[in-house]
């Protein structure tokens, strides 16, 4: 296992507050499970119980789940047997390709407590691929002086697979005047090479037909086909010799379809159609003929798609110059192709909690993983989020960051955020993507009602008329909903030995009070009770008592309502 190289960077800026920066390069996997390719969907990968050392129902209780590197989900996870399985079959040369071994990291991820295990699966070979030639009839022309020992170069088979199943030898029949040799070349490819053993005459064989065999190493063996013709023809002196044997060229990787990657050039001492040059592409994989082309009477060799660093970063080109007299050269132009700064970064959510509850200290927000397909600096990205917010951005293993309220949120002074998580990485030029969340506080009743006014002054006639509505107290909550829905009530006491339910009663929806009997001011100047007014919460708050007077000295009795604090009447409230 290699460690997480990550370091740390703090920017302070005098006026705004601080930025965090992370540069994080690539982490490292620390198990591995295998699988072959093309397994049924279910099958079994592994028990990650046992492998992490954890108990069956460990697993669910701390939220275990499986991400993978990209939105594509091969395998899942059955929390209640801890078994990992296939969700879809695995092709591996869809996957990778030539690459071997053929690797796909995933993460393990625990919530509770976080915990991030970054792992890989390795896609295994199975022999589901034939060798194949590109061309199956080939036609090889040969000096009838040629002497015994002579090599031809024949064209290669092609093969899907890797390592043993890949291409492991070539056969040639009937082998009468023939023997062919499998060589190795580069990228682990086998190419034949035909050798020629007895001496030929022209006169006796003009055609000779050969059928040559491409053998894989896989169990069964699998095979493929193509037809040689060999031509014994007259003698032409010279083959055709180029200026290099190597070419090296260095293209970047967005040059356009149609550029000219570099131009070869081969001399033939013959004359006429002996000395007459045609160039043309040779032991060419399907990879490297979709790519390249070459102008047969140039050789000028240009690219016929566009070049891409993040898959592969070299190709060895070989090139055959023919003469007209059918001898040939060879030459072999090696491609390196230079990264350019064409992938943004991008940002995966793996997960999000919204709305969180207010109050609650340091808390997790959402889990996200960053990525940027370039290498180098055009691949090492920095993570950040605007520097007025109550959150930060904390690094984890394997580019993934967690992003954590800084300190417990208010809802009354800010019930919604919008997040922009900016990832921009170093190249020239820079290139960054955002997303932006929204994340939603809910409410906890931490808010008593207060009532609106401190002094409600509500007139009210002798001799009034009975249950009219004569004015209305109100209160307010700062919480929402139901934490903010208010009762009214009133506090019971008694006046003149009759309850004051009996004079007076209150809306508890609006708090409109209303007058049950007529008072007669000569008898009743003043009398006092209390109000509640207590939120729908859970648990309930109530606040305030009022104080209510009917008083003497104005031209029209009236009732005087102060508003007290819960301080005044706390014993009673
Ligand atoms: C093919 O090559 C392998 C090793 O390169 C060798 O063991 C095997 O005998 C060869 N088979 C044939 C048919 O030549
Ligand atoms: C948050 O974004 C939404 C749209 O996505 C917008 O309607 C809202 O006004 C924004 N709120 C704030 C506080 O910026
Ligand atoms: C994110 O929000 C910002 C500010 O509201 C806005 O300018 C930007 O266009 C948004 N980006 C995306 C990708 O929606
Ligand atoms: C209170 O009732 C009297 C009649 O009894 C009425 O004249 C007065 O306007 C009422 N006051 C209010 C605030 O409704």
């Amino acid at each position: 296992m290699e460690t997480v190289l990550c370091k740390t960077q703090q920017k302070r800026q005098v006026i705004s507050l601080i930025i965090l920066l992370w540069v994080c390069e690539a982490g490292s996997a620390t198990g591995r499970f295998s699988v072959a390719e093309e397994m049924e969907v279910g099958s079994f990968v592994a028990n990650v119980a046992k492998t992490l050392g954890l108990e069956i129902g460990e697993l669910s209780a701390r939220g275990a789940r499986v991400l993978s590197e990209d939105n594509r989900q091969y395998l899942q996870l059955n929390l209640e047997t801890g078994d990992l399985l296939l969700r879809e079959k695995l092709d591996r040369e869809e996957l990778c390709g030539p690459r071997e071994p053929c690797l796909l990291p995933f993460q393990i991820l625990l919530e509770k407590p976080f915990q991030m295990i970054p792992v890989e699966l390795w896609v295994q070979d199975i022999n589901d691929h034939a060798p194949a030639f590109l061309e199956t009839k080939m036609l090889l022309k040969i000096p009838e002086n040629t002497p015994p020992g002579t090599l031809f170069s024949l064209k290669n088979a092609v093969d899907l697979d890797v390592g043993e199943n890949n291409i492991q030898n070539y056969t040639i029949f009937p082998n009468s005047h023939f023997e062919v040799h499998t060589r190795s070349g580069g990228e682990g490819n086998k190419y034949p090479e035909l050798v020629f053993d007895k001496a030929l005459d022209g006169e006796e064989y003009p055609e000779i037909r050969l059928t040559l065999t491409a053998l894989d190493g896989g169990s069964p063996s699998r095979s493929g086909t193509a037809e040689v013709r060999v031509l014994v023809i007259d003698v032409n002196d010279n083959a055709p010799v180029f200026a290099q044997s190597r070419y090296e060229v260095q293209v970047p990787e967005n040059s356009p379809i149609g550029s000219l990657v570099v131009m070869v050039s081969a001399r033939d001492l013959d004359i006429g159609n002996n000395g007459q040059i045609l160039y043309s592409l040779f032991h060419r994989s399907e990879e490297i003929s979709k790519t390249f082309e070459v102008n047969e009477n140039s050789g000028e060799v240009r690219m016929r798609k566009k070049l891409d660093f993040e898959t592969i970063q070299s190709y060895e080109v070989d090139i055959e110059a023919t003469d007209g007299g059918g001898l040939s050269g060879k030459c072999t132009v090696v491609v390196q192709v230079t990264d350019v700064n064409d992938n943004p970064p991008d940002l995966t959510i793996s997960s999000l909690t919204s709305p969180i509850s207010e109050n609650l200290p340091e808390t997790m927000v959402a889990v996200f993983k960053t990525r940027d397909q370039d290498s180098g600096d055009n691949g090492k990205m920095v993570c950040f989020i605007q520097n007025d917010l109550p959150f930060i951005l904390k690094p984890s293993v394997d580019n993934f960051y967690s992003l954590l309220t800084k300190r417990a949120l208010d809802r009354e002074s800010r019930a919604v955020y919008n997040i922009t998580i900016t990832v921009m990485d170093f190249g020239i030029p820079r290139l960054r993507t955002e997303h932006n969340i929204t994340v939603l506080v809910s409410d906890i009743n931490d808010n008593s009602p207060v009532f609106t006014q401190t002094v409600y002054i509500l007139y009210l006639q002798e001799n009034n008329s009975p249950a009219l509505h004569n004015g209305s107290i109100s209160a307010s909550d700062r919480d929402s909903g139901t934490n903010a829905k208010i009762t009214y009530s009133l506090l019971p006491s008694e006046f003149r030995d009759l309850p004051l339910f009996s004079y007076i009663s209150i809306n508890s929806d609006n708090g409109h009070l209303y007058a049950l009997r007529s008072l007669d001011y000569e008898a009743i100047q003043t009398f006092q009770f209390a109000v509640r007014a207590t939120d729908g919460g859970s648990p309930a708050l109530s606040t305030a008592t009022l104080n209510v007077l009917l008083v003497d000295g104005f031209s029209e009795p009236y009732l005087i309502i102060t508003y007290c604090s819960t301080l005044c009447f706390s014993s009673q409230a």
